[in-house]
């Protein structure tokens, strides 16, 4: 074998032997390096939970103060700071769960005086009436879990929250009732919510003495019960 014929098989010998070692190497290094990768992305990403998943939240509320003249103070509510017994309640939820806040606006004013109010929803109690309200800047059928939250009228849901019930249907939906009140607690209305929604799941509410609205108990109160739910 000439000189060159030597040198030329002894630099082939060494290329295969290079690119031998070169393709293990990559071998070894990326192979492991990409599980590693992996292994990190999956450790990163957030447990899912679904337990504690509640999805898409809602808060609604009517109270006697929900009036279309924005302004208009009823005494037919009892009132902390410049919110109802009913929408406090409705913003510490909203506070501790998160999601949307709505109020269920009547389409006509209730009376802002006590006796006044109490005459009118009477009326509308007795012949099982069915008031308008104001569209709603959201659709409740699109959300998993609605708090809803009224004052005891009557010893009952306040007549626009029927009108409320008949117009969506919130099968499949998670019902969080709340109310205030004056002596009736929840009266019973929890089981009617259940009645006008049957395909709903309707969770133990909380009723809150209206004068009680606005402390730091009754803060804590709501607290401890939202925790209860499990859905907090
Ligand atoms: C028209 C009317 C009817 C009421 N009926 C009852 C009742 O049956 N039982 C009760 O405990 N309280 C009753 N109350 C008292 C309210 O439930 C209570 O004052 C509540 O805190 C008012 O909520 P708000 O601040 O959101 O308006 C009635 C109040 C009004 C104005």
């Amino acid at each position: 074998m000439t000189m060159r014929k030597l040198l030329a098989v002894s630099l082939a010998l060494v290329m295969v032997l290079s690119l031998a070692a070169c393709g293990s190497g990559q071998t070894k290094n990326e192979e492991p390096a990409a599980e590693e990768t992996l292994a990190e992305e999956q450790a990163e990403e957030p447990a899912s939970d679904e337990a504690s998943d509640t999805g898409k939240v809602l808060v609604l509320y009517f109270s006697a103060d929900n009036t279309k003249e924005v302004d208009a103070v009823s005494s037919a509510t009892p009132m902390v700071g410049d919110v109802s017994s009913t929408q406090w309640i409705a913003e510490v939820i909203h506070e501790e769960i998160g999601g949307d806040i709505e109020g269920i606006i009547p389409s006509v004013d209730y009376p802002l005086g006590y006796d006044e109010c109490a005459d009118y929803a009477k009326q509308e109690t007795d012949t099982d009436a069915r008031p308008a309200f104001e569209a709603l800047s959201v659709d409740p059928e699109s959300y998993d879990v609605i708090y809803i939250g009224y004052p005891m009228w009557w010893y009952t849901i306040p007549m626009v929250l029927e009108t409320f019930f008949d117009t969506y249907d919130l099968s499949g939906k998670t019902i969080v009732p709340f109310n205030t009140h004056a002596g009736s607690r929840d009266g019973g209305t929890y089981s009617v919510i259940q009645e006008r929604e049957p395909g709903a799941t309707v969770l133990e509410g909380i009723a809150i003495s209206g004068s009680s609205a606005g402390s730091d108990d009754t803060r804590q109160q709501i607290t401890d019960w939202l925790s209860g739910l499990g859905l907090k």
